[in-house]
C-alpha cells in the first residue's frame, strides 16, 4: 500500500520523546534539549504581544475563513518588509501563507517531479531532508556543511554534486542554520547564485531565523543576493515571535516573471493551498500588529542578546573537549557537536544506578547500529538530558544537537556541565 518514499518520513526530534517519556514513566526527570520551542524553554512573550492578540480574539471576523493566500494587508506588509532590504521587489501575490512552514515544506517538495531534485545541506533539518526524500523515492542528495571549517558549506562539493547530477533543479539554504547555527557568509551565498546561474537552478531559503543572530553576526536574506535568479524565501513567526503553537508561516516567489516554469510552480503552490480553503488566520492579522510595532525591535534584539549569551556559557562549558568538533555558533538556537572519527565503540557506556531504567537503555542498544544514538540514549538514561542524534539530520557524522533556548542561566549551567561529564565518562568508559 505505501511508496517507498514512505521510508524517508521520520523526525527524531519527536521520537526521541517517546523515549524520554518511557523513562519519566520509571520516575527519571528530563531536561527537554530536542526541540527549538522557545517557550517550552520557559520563555516569556511580553505583554504587549499578548495583549495584540487578546484584541484579536475579542474581534468577530477573526473566526471566519481568510482569503486562501492570506490576509491581503499582511501579504502587503511582509511584501514591503522585503522590499525595503533593497534587493528583489515583489508584492503581495508574491506572498502565500501557510500552516506553519512546515505546511509549506511539504508541499514544496511535493509538486517537483519525482525525477527532479533539491540538494540540500548535511546535516539538515530533517522535515526538509524527509520532505525531499519521500517526493524522490530516493535518499536525499546533499551538500558538505563542514564542521572542521566553522560548519560553513563546501561549495567545491556542492559545484560537483550539480554538475554530475543532471537531476537537481534546484539548492536549499538553511540561513541561519538548523542544526548549526551557522550563518552562510555573504560570499558564499553569492556563489550558489552563481551555481544556480551556471546550471540553470532555482533556489531555496528557509529563512525562519533570519532575525535571530547575534554575537555581532548578520544574516544575509535570499531577496538581498538572489538577483534575477528564480527562488523562493521561507518564513514564519514559530522562531522569531515566537509563536509555534499559531502553525502560522509564509512563503515569498522572488522573480516568477523570470521562468514561466518556475512561475507555474508557484501558482501550483497556491491551487494547493487554495484546496484546503486557507491557512491560520488569527496568526495572519497579528502580524503587522506586532511585526509593525517598534517595541518589537527592541524585544528581538533583547532576546538575541540573550541567545548569545547562552552560546557563550555552552561554548565555555563545552568546548576544549579533545574528542569533540565544537563551533560557537552565530544564528538561530541550536548547536551541533560532533565526536571525532574513531572516538565512539559499541562498547562504551555511562553509569546508571535505577536498574529499570538501566535495562531498558540497553534494551534500546542492543540493536542499534548509530554509535551516536547509543551515546544519546545513554545521556538520557544516566544524566536526564534528551539531546537528538546527528545520525537523524540527514548525516553520517556522529554527534548531537542542543538548543541554546533554557532561559533559566542556572539550570542551563547544570544540563550542559551534566552533558560535558556525561561526554567525558562515556569516551573514558
Ligand atoms: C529550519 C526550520 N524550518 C522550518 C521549521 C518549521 O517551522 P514551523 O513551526 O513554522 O512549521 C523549523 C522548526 O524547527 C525549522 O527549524
Amino acid at each position: 500500500m505505501l511508496s517507498e518514499g514512505a521510508n524517508e518520513l521520520s523526525y527524531e526530534i519527536r521520537e526521541i520523546v517517546k523515549k524520554a517519556d518511557q523513562l519519566r514513566a520509571l520516575g527519571k526527570s528530563i531536561a527537554w534539549e530536542n526541540i527549538g520551542d522557545p517557550i517550552q524553554k520557559n520563555h516569556i512573550l511580553p505583554d504587549w504581544i499578548k495583549n495584540i492578540v487578546a484584541e484579536l480574539v475579542m474581534q468577530n471576523d477573526v473566526y471566519s475563513y481568510c482569503p486562501s493566500k492570506g490576509i491581503l494587508e499582511t501579504r502587503e506588509f511582509l511584501a514591503q518588509q522585503t522590499n525595503s532590504l533593497g534587493g528583489v521587489q515583489i508584492d503581495a501575490e508574491d506572498i502565500c501563507f501557510f500552516n506553519g512552514l512546515g505546511d509549506a515544506i511539504s508541499k514544496v517538495y511535493q509538486f517537483i517531479t519525482h525525477t527532479s531534485r533539491v540538494i540540500g545541506p548535511s546535516p539538515a533539518y530533517s522535515t526538509h531532508s524527509s520532505a525531499e526524500a519521500a517526493h524522490a523515492n530516493h535518499e536525499p542528495i546533499t551538500y558538505k556543511l563542514d564542521p572542521a571549517n566553522n560548519w560553513f558549506p563546501d561549495l567545491d562539493d556542492l559545484y560537483n554534486k550539480v554538475k554530475y547530477n543532471p537531476s537537481v533543479v534546484g539548492i536549499l539554504i538553511i540561513n541561519p542554520d538548523n542544526p548549526t547555527g551557522m550563518i552562510y557568509p555573504l560570499e558564499t551565498l553569492r556563489r550558489i547564485v552563481e551555481i544556480a546561474r551556471e546550471f540553470n537552478l532555482f533556489l531555496i531559503a528557509d529563512e525562519i531565523y533570519i532575525n535571530i543572530t547575534y554575537n555581532g553576526s548578520k544574516a544575509y536574506s535570499l531577496a538581498e543576493i538572489i538577483e534575477d535568479i528564480p527562488g523562493i524565501s521561507m518564513k514564519g513567526i514559530s522562531k522569531e515571535l515566537p509563536w509555534p503553537g499559531s502553525r502560522c508561516g509564509w512563503v515569498e516567489y522572488y522573480n516568477r516573471n523570470k521562468d514561466p516554469e518556475f512561475d507555474k510552480f508557484c501558482q501550483t503552490l497556491d491551487n494547493a493551498k487554495m484546496i484546503e480553503v486557507c491557512s491560520t488566520k488569527l496568526p495572519q492579522l497579528a502580524i503587522p500588529k506586532i511585526m509593525g510595532d517598534p517595541r518589537f525591535k527592541v524585544y528581538r534584539e533583547e532576546t538575541n542578546n540573550n541567545i548569545g549569551k547562552r552560546s557563550k556559557i555552552i561554548s565555555n562549558i563545552l568546548k576544549g573537549i579533545p574528542q569533540l568538533m565544537f563551533n560557537e555558533t552565530n544564528g538561530a538556537f541550536y548547536n551541533t557537536i560532533i565526536f571525532r572519527d574513531g572516538t565512539l565503540n559499541h562498547k562504551q557506556k555511562l553509569k546508571i544506578q535505577n536498574s529499570a531504567i538501566r535495562d531498558l537503555v540497553e534494551k534500546w542498544i542492543s540493536n542499534e547500529k548509530q554509535l551516536d544514538k547509543r551515546f544519546v540514549y545513554y545521556l538520557l538514561g544516566a544524566k536526564g538530558v534528551c539531546v537528538v542524534p546527528i545520525s537523524s539530520f540527514c548525516s553520517e557524522m556522529q554527534g548531537f544537537r542542543v538548543t541554546l533556548l533554557e532561559e533559566d542561566e542556572a539550570l542551563l549551567t547544570k544540563v550542559f556541565t551534566d552533558i560535558k561529564e556525561g561526554v567525558i565518562e562515556y569516551l573514558a568508559s
